[in-house]
């Protein structure tokens, strides 16, 4: 970027005649947006090529201006495209930059452009075009993940793994049920992303500065062409209105929190203590000093990025909070937090949408781990109130069962009948326990009986991931 020998940018500043000496440079740096906004360009074009066309169609401009402005337009999309384009710190920021090409281009068309519109209604625009295809391209991504997640999740309908609450072995499930809690998570996130889209799909063109324009235009006209559902209502709102920044960071601090609690069982079921699962090599990354580790780099920084989100969507809260109305230059503040996070959420969805379909699941391991700690306690608790026990005496009957094999060093299902009478406390009620108990006592039983829409048996995790394909 060159801090330009254009005659524009040298005389005073772009915007006008009144200043009677240059900005300070440190100023110019300081105020300027050029350095990240040139991410606009593409909607910049698009939006003043709509509004060009309908202040021809008013006849506020005339035909051959508006052909003037499409042609340098053309020019300036093939300069960009190809690296050629110049842009300049002294004028300030994509819109400047484009409509001083524009008329070093093809002169007074190039002028007349800016005729009924502010920058203050040309960003919010920009935003709003920016962000729309960025929401479409992330909803895209977001698809692959919750397929991806199906695609595992049906592979493992029977695999089964221990449940935790507190991080403690609770009660057997399968490894296709806690897959599917994920993408139960990720369709809440893809749902809030179609309702915000449908918001924020307004255009703010015509506000102009803040108060409208006195030129007769038709912004329903430049609504239709740019593919907005209708217009802002409020010019006040329409130019100082970054609701839908702040609602896209707040979708995305919630999607990266979902990111960032698979990532965290990522680490835990990758770590020797677990042994779960596996990644392959190029997810990982090793030690400089430890030839043994191979780190799980990919859901640690997935984790930690999630921290920079939840930062961009309080960055945009805190710029709006003291804000009167209507445009300030505090504005020029949302981009790059709103930039951060499309990037942070295309890119970490990008790469989970890779990694899921490789997880290797260590099925054995698992269901060993669910073996331990006395997982289907609470099926033989269930069992005993289906014989005719009240459940808090259940519960207390298989407590001292429990303590009794903390005590052996034994399972449950290593107790014979009798044992098992007398560990609970029930030898003198025989008929409360019978031989059937110990199929309801292993793993596979235990997730087998839980036959109801939202439990773990692998027929409802199916029934699930059916339902799952379908919204899809
Ligand atoms: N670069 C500015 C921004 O990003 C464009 C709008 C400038 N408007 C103004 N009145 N200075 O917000």
């Amino acid at each position: 970027m060159s801090s330009s020998n254009n005659s524009l940018a040298n005389k005073a500043q772009a915007w006008s005649a009144r200043f009677a000496e240059p900005v300070d440079e440190l100023v110019q740096r300081y105020t300027a947006s050029i350095g990240f906004d040139q991410r606009f360009a593409m909607v910049d074009i698009a939006g003043s090529l709509a509004h060009a066309e309908m202040l021809a169609t008013q006849k506020i401009i005339s035909s051959q201006d508006l052909a003037d402005i499409q042609k340098g337009m053309a020019q300036i999309k093939s300069e960009i495209e190809s690296g050629q384009f110049n842009w300049q710190l002294a004028l300030e920021d994509v819109h400047l930059n484009i409509e001083a090409r524009l008329t070093a281009l093809v002169g007074d068309a190039g002028k007349r452009l800016h005729t009924g519109r502010s920058r203050n209604d040309q960003v919010a625009t920009d935003l709003r075009l920016w962000l729309r295809s960025s929401v479409d391209d992330i909803a895209v991504t977001l698809k692959s993940l919750r397929l991806a997640l199906l695609d595992l999740a049906e592979k493992h309908a029977a695999t089964i793994m221990p449940g935790h609450t507190h991080l403690q072995v609770a009660q057997p499930i399968t490894f296709g049920h806690h897959l599917m809690a994920y993408f139960e998570m990720f369709s809440r996130d893809a749902s809030r992303l179609v309702d915000l889209r449908a918001r924020f799909n307004r255009l703010p063109l015509g506000a102009a500065a803040l108060a409208g324009t006195t030129y007769p235009i038709d912004r329903e006209q430049v609504a239709k062409t740019l593919g907005f559902d209708g217009i802002c209502n409020n010019s006040l709102d329409a130019v100082s209105d970054r609701d839908f920044a702040i609602e896209f960071c707040a979708f995305s601090s919630i999607l990266m929190m979902h990111v960032s609690r698979l990532s965290e069982e990522l680490i835990l079921w990758l770590s020797p203590r677990f042994g779960f699962i596996d990644l392959p090599d190029r997810f990982c990354t090793g030690s400089s000093i430890m030839p043994q580790k191979k780190n799980p780099d990919v859901p640690e920084l997935a984790r930690g990025k999630t921290g920079r989100v939840y930062g961009d969507l309080i960055s945009l809260l805190t710029l709006m909070k003291g804000q009167p109305l209507a445009y300030n230059k505090d504005n020029q503040e949302d981009k790059e937090p709103l930039f951060d996070a499309v990037d942070t959420v295309q890119d970490t969805l990008r790469i989970f949408a890779d990694m899921v379909p490789h997880i290797e699941v260590k099925a054995e391991v698992m269901k060993k781990a669910a073996e331990e700690g006395f997982a289907t306690a609470t099926d033989l608790a269930d069992y005993l109130v289906k014989k005719g026990l009240a459940f808090r005496d259940a519960h207390e009957a298989v407590a001292h069962a429990v303590k009794a094999c903390v005590g052996r060093n034994c399972m449950l299902t290593d107790l014979s009948l009798s044992e098992l009478r007398f560990a609970c406390g029930l030898d003198n009620r025989p008929e409360l326990i019978s031989d059937d108990v110990f199929a309801l006592l292993t793993v596979d039983g235990s997730v087998q009986s839980r036959q109801h829409a939202g439990g773990t048996a692998p027929d409802q995790v199916l029934a699930a991931i059916k339902r799952g394909r379908a919204d899809l």
